[in-house]
């Protein structure tokens, strides 16, 4: 059996890399820092199909990791310790089994839920400065942290590029986390590796191709296709209307590309704008936007939907598959609850309905 490159390239062994491009897609005035990431695969012979993910693996900050070795005891030498915090363990967030270890080595001074509620926000080495200010008796060996700790996961993203646009490389779109909890100042570990701390054209990224086939294009390029993808979940979309518009180029018929994109305003968060505008222009795709907060009350990708319904259910009954990319807390949930009002109000049963759109794969999630 052949090896596809991407079997080849997997959790325990990615590939080695280097970033090509990053830059914001937001205006300056936006309120996210959405970057938009450019992937070398050049020798690799990685492949990827519209609707796969990339993971990538993330390395530590190099402060937070000398902070943490300060407040250890150590059990190797610190160029040892530093390697392997770099890589495989999470200092950004404590685990249950730590906080039980805690608890154990304090002789229950501590309980070990009162402290997750206490800590939560806070990574290990402001944990651990905070405890060992309290109770300055508390040894912790770097062993110990490593066995009661998760490990340092690749994050999925979803590919952003169709590699019949873009051969040799790989695109992503990421929202930069950077938040507060608990008065903490919570910087995602990956989508703050990737913005602020990889050096570009160096080879220092670690990638492997996961493949999606839940959610892929049509086979027959003449089906129409849906696709909701506010925020960073226009990424698989932006790869989606790249390999149809390649077909286009190639004088093949390609059935209606329709994106119901939303973000915070227009002005600042129209990601991919001007690629959109020239798309609509030269293959007549149709973009519906939604931006929450250009006016006082919300304006969000299903209010949208609901203005489109007799349209979006003409296009249903000819076959188009419906895509959803993005968050899953809320949007997934109102696009879906969207989606049967518009089955509703044409008279079919909206249970019977999705089931059949699901069952025939034309109803896709791609959603997190
Ligand atoms: C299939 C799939 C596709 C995806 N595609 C995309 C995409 O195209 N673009 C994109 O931007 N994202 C995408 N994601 C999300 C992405 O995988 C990451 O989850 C995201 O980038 C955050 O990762 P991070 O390492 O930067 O943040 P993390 O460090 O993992 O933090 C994530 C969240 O965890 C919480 N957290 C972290 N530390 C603490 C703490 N100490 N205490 C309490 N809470 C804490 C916070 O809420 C924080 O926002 C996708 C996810 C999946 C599953
Ligand atoms: N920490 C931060 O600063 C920060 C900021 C943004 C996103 N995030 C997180 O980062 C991840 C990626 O964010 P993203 O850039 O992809 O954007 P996102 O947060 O998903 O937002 C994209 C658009 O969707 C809107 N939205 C909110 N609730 C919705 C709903 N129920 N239905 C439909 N649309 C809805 C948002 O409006 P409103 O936001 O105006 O309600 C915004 O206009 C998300 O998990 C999000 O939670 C963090």
């Amino acid at each position: 059996m052949t090896v596809m490159a991407h079997d080849k390239y997997t959790k325990e062994n990615p590939y080695l890399t280097k970033l090509l491009e990053n830059y914001c897609l937001n205006n300056e005035g936006s309120s996210k820092d959405t970057r938009h990431f450019s992937i070398c695969l050049d020798s690799s012979g990685i492949e990827y199909l519209p609707g796969d993910a990339l993971y990538v693996c993330p390395e530590n900050e190099d402060g937070l990791i000398m902070k943490l070795l300060g407040l250890l005891e150590l059990s190797k030498d610190k160029e040892s310790e530093f390697n392997r915090f770099k890589t495989s363990v999470n200092i950004t967030r404590a685990s249950n089994k730590l906080y039980k270890l805690i608890a154990a080595k304090t002789n229950d001074k501590y309980d070990a839920k009162a402290l997750a509620e206490r800590f939560n926000g806070f990574s290990i080495p402001n944990l651990l400065k905070e405890l060992k200010s309290e109770e300055p008796s508390l040894v912790i060996t770097s062993d110990e942290l490593v066995e009661n700790s998760s490990m340092l996961l690749g994050r999925a993203y979803s590919i952003a590029s169709a590699l019949s646009s873009h051969p040799g490389e790989v695109h992503l779109c990421i929202a930069r986390v950077d938040e507060e909890i608990n008065g903490q100042k919570i910087l995602g570990v990956c989508s703050n590796y990737l913005s602020e701390r990889v050096d570009l054209n160096t080879e220092t990224v670690r990638v492997y191709v996961h493949n999606n086939d839940k959610f892929r294009l049509p086979e027959n390029p003449e089906t129409p296709i849906i696709m909701v993808g506010p925020g960073t979940g226009i990424a698989p979309f932006r790869a989606f209307i790249e390999e149809r518009n390649f077909l286009r180029d190639q004088g093949k018929k390609v059935g209606q590309d329709w994106l119901f994109f939303g973000d915070q305003k227009q002005e600042f968060d129209y990601l991919y704008a001007n690629e959109l505008k020239s798309y609509q222009d030269k293959y007549n795709l149709k973009v519906s936007t939604a931006f929450s907060r250009d006016q006082e009350h919300k304006i969000y990708v299903q209010n949208k939907m609901q203005e489109n319904t007799a349209e979006i259910f003409k296009l249903l009954e000819q076959g188009a598959y419906f895509y959803v990319c993005g968050d899953a807390r809320r949007m997934a949930k109102d696009v879906d609850q969207a989606l049967k009002d518009i089955v509703k109000e044409h008279g079919k049963d909206p249970e019977a309905y999705i089931k059949e759109l699901k069952d025939s794969k034309r109803y896709c999630r791609d959603v997190y």
